[in-house]
């Protein structure tokens, strides 16, 4: 049986019986039904797979499970719940900015990274920050507006 890994994920500890080798996405999903982070390309270029690894946005999908040890992680049922939302994920519901939903974890978890390092954030600074997440339904405009609402 493969060696069991320890990864602190929104804020508890977990042993997971998985190869450090192992992609995080394929754990958060697999192991700890943790299905927020998406499946989008697999390589490192959508941007659904995004969570935070100490603070800081990164694509699950290509970060080895192994590599993540001892880091803090989150993912986006770690940011905020049904009851208490983040800020972020409030604004994306008053503004209504999602269409199929695929990219809104990865949009909501780089904003959410944004907004923590810099709470006055412009449109500018958003699009630059969102640039690399992809949307198939266009609906950025939307999105950006979201997060906008969000900034102080
Ligand atoms: Fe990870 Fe596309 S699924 S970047």
């Amino acid at each position: 049986s493969p060696p069991s890994l320890r990864l602190c994920v929104n804020g508890a500890v977990h042993e997971v019986g998985v190869a450090p080798t192992a992609p995080l996405l394929a754990v958060l999903r697999n192991d700890l039904g943790l299905n927020g982070p998406k499946y989008g390309c697999g390589l490192g270029e959508c941007g659904a797979c995004t969570v935070l690894i100490d603070g800081v946005a990164a694509r699950a999908c290509v970060i080895p499970a192994g590599g993540v040890v001892g880091r803090e992680i989150t993912s986006l049922e770690g940011l905020g719940t049904r009851a208490m939302p983040h800020p972020v994920q409030r604004a994306f519901i008053d503004e209504q900015a999602a269409q199929c939903g695929y990219c809104l974890n990865g949009m909501v978890m780089m904003a959410a990274a944004l907004l923590a390092r810099d709470p006055c954030a412009d449109e500018a600074a958003i699009r630059r920050e969102l640039s690399g997440n992809l949307c198939r339904c266009g609906t950025h405009v939307e999105i950006v507006r979201a997060v906008l609402r969000a900034a102080t």
